[in-house]
């Protein structure tokens, strides 16, 4: 039941099938062949252009061929798709003998661990910790404690104010209001935390730090214990060797008032670049705190006392690690903080 044209196409089909390497190229060729456009299908569609007589005939002989052709590719192509997929397999397998690759082990930033080592100190005096918001009122970082509207601290270039009455705390010195709002004395209380100023960055200065605020207010407390605490907190975090200072100054939520430095750990106290000539690097401002301040939030100046201080943690940091430089806390480079891994 053969058939010239027929068997002429299906001779070069089978040959291709026998001579295809891939599954790409069978289905190249069933499309050459098979496909809308391909040579067998051209035939079957142009069957009714062939004189009456042959059209049986020819039919016929061609979707035979069409039937064999699509088996041969069926086949062919199940072949290849095997051989393809073992190939691959083949290729990924897994050395289970190999070392394996070790991830390169973190460390704790070293303005991190600082603050925990600040904090595991004064919980050994028996200080609790309090956090607060970093988005503030203005109330709370500024009138409660006694600053008032004409204060320079207040002033757009020293604030970063979100509206008329918010703003991005200046100082942890607001959740000493939020903690007396809700507790009644005695309070010992620090509060580690962000805050932000718009001071221009240098040596010793970023418009992002850290402070902890530290707040006791019971019973006859004095300056002669905010002094004490002060200096046991040094010896523990700087070593018995290390030198403080206090030097009068002015808060306008403490009276009096007094801000602490430290022997810069560069020069020894001869003068230098990061202490800017005077020996000494600033650490810290505290104070006792200002009746008024404890009027504020409902507590009884004539009953109760406290002192506060609000500590710089990048500062201490700088002390504790001999770093001269602010910037290199914030600017991540790796071979900075591999040091402290
Ligand atoms: C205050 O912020 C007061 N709230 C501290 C205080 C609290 C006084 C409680 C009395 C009672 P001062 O602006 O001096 O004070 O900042 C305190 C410490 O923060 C400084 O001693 C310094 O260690 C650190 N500090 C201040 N500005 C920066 C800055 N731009 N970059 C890094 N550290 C800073
Ligand atoms: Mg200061």
């Amino acid at each position: 039941m053969g058939h010239p044209r027929v068997d002429a196409i299906a001779r070069e089909a089978r040959e291709a099938i026998a001579a295809a390497g891939s599954s790409a190229e069978l289905e190249a060729i069933r499309v050459r062949f098979l496909g809308r456009g391909g040579a067998l299908t051209q035939l079957l569609r142009s069957l009714g252009v062939l004189p009456a007589g042959e059209r049986p005939s020819v039919g016929a002989a061609a979707n035979e061929a069409k039937r064999e052709l699509e088996a041969l590719l069926e086949t062919g192509l199940a072949e290849a798709l095997e051989t393809e997929r073992r190939r691959l397999r083949a290729r990924e397998r897994q050395d289970l003998t190999l070392p394996g690759r070790r991830p390169p082990w973190g460390s704790l930033h070293p303005l991190s661990r600082v603050h925990d080592e600040i904090v595991s100190i004064f919980m050994g005096l028996g200080f609790s910790v309090v956090l607060g918001p970093e988005i503030e009122s203005d109330y709370n970082n500024f009138e409660a404690l006694n600053i008032p509207r004409d204060h320079p601290a207040r002033d757009m270039q020293d604030t970063f104010y979100l509206s008329e009455d918010t703003l991005l705390r200046t100082h942890t010195s607001p959740v000493q209001i939020r903690a007396m709002q809700v507790q009644r004395p005695p309070v010992r209380i620090i509060v580690p935390g962000r805050v932000y100023r718009r001071d221009v960055p240098d040596m010793s200065h970023s418009p992002v730090f850290h402070q902890v605020e530290g707040l006791a207010v019971d019973r006859d407390i004095s300056m002669a214990d905010l002094k004490g605490t002060l200096e046991l907190f040094a010896h523990e975090m700087f070593g018995p060797g290390s030198r403080i200072r206090f030097r009068p100054s002015f808060f306008p939520f403490t009276e009096p008032s007094a801000e602490v430095d430290v022997r810069c750990f560069i020069c020894g106290g001869a003068g230098c670049r990061t202490c800017k000539q005077s020996g000494w690097l600033e650490i810290l401002g505290s104070g006792m705190v200002h009746p008024q301040v404890l009027r504020n939030v409902g507590y009884d100046p004539e009953e109760v006392t406290g002192w506060a201080f609000g500590m710089g943690i990048e500062r201490v940091a700088m002390l504790r690690y001999g770093i001269d430089d602010i910037r290199l806390f914030f600017e991540n480079d790796l071979r900075f903080l591999r040091q402290f891994a």
